[in-house]
C-alpha cells in the first residue's frame, strides 16, 4: 500500500567543500541493479504515469524539487521531494506520477532490476484490474 512507500535517509557526509551522499549496501532497502536520471524537464511536464509489477525504486531529488503522487488503487498520497539525501521508496504495484518540477530539477532513480518493458503497467484501467 502507499503506507509502505516510506522516506529513506541517505547518509550524508558534510565538509566545508560541500555535501556527499552515498547509497550503498545494507543501508538500502534492495540491491541496486540500475540507476537512471531525468533532467532538462520542461516546466509543466508530467512524468511517470505507470506502475511496476515487481520493480522497486528509490526516487531522489538529486537537484531541485518535484512532487510524487503515489496510488495503490485505494488511496493516494502526495510527497514533495526537495532534498538530495532523502529517497522515496516506491514498492511494486504502486501507480506513480511526478509533476511540479522546479527548473533544473534532476530525478535520480535507483532501481532493483534492469529495464524490462513487460514489468510496466502503463494503462490506469489495467492497473485497477491488476489490483483486484
Ligand atoms: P519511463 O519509465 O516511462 O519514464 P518516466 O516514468 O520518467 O516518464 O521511460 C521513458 C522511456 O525511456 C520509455 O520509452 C522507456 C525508456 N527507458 C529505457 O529504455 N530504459 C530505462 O531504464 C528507463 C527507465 C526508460
Amino acid at each position: 500500500s502507499v503506507e509502505d512507500c516510506i522516506l529513506i535517509n541517505i547518509p550524508q557526509i558534510n565538509s566545508e567543500a560541500g555535501r556527499l551522499s552515498v547509497a550503498q549496501g545494507s543501508k538500502m532497502p534492495f540491491d541496486v541493479k540500475r540507476v537512471y536520471y531525468t533532467y532538462d524537464i520542461p516546466s509543466g511536464a508530467e512524468r511517470g504515469g505507470h506502475a511496476h509489477k515487481a520493480l522497486q525504486q528509490l526516487i531522489i531529488a538529486a537537484s531541485g524539487s518535484f512532487e510524487v503522487i503515489i496510488d495503490d488503487g485505494h488511496s493516494c498520497k502526495s510527497i514533495f521531494l526537495n532534498k538530495p539525501n532523502i529517497g522515496l521508496l516506491v514498492k511494486p504495484g504502486i501507480w506513480r506520477e511526478i509533476n511540479n518540477f522546479s527548473s533544473g530539477s534532476v530525478v535520480l532513480v535507483l532501481a532493483s532490476d534492469v529495464y524490462t518493458e513487460s514489468d510496466y503497467i502503463r494503462n490506469y484501467e489495467d492497473f485497477k484490474l491488476h489490483k483486484k
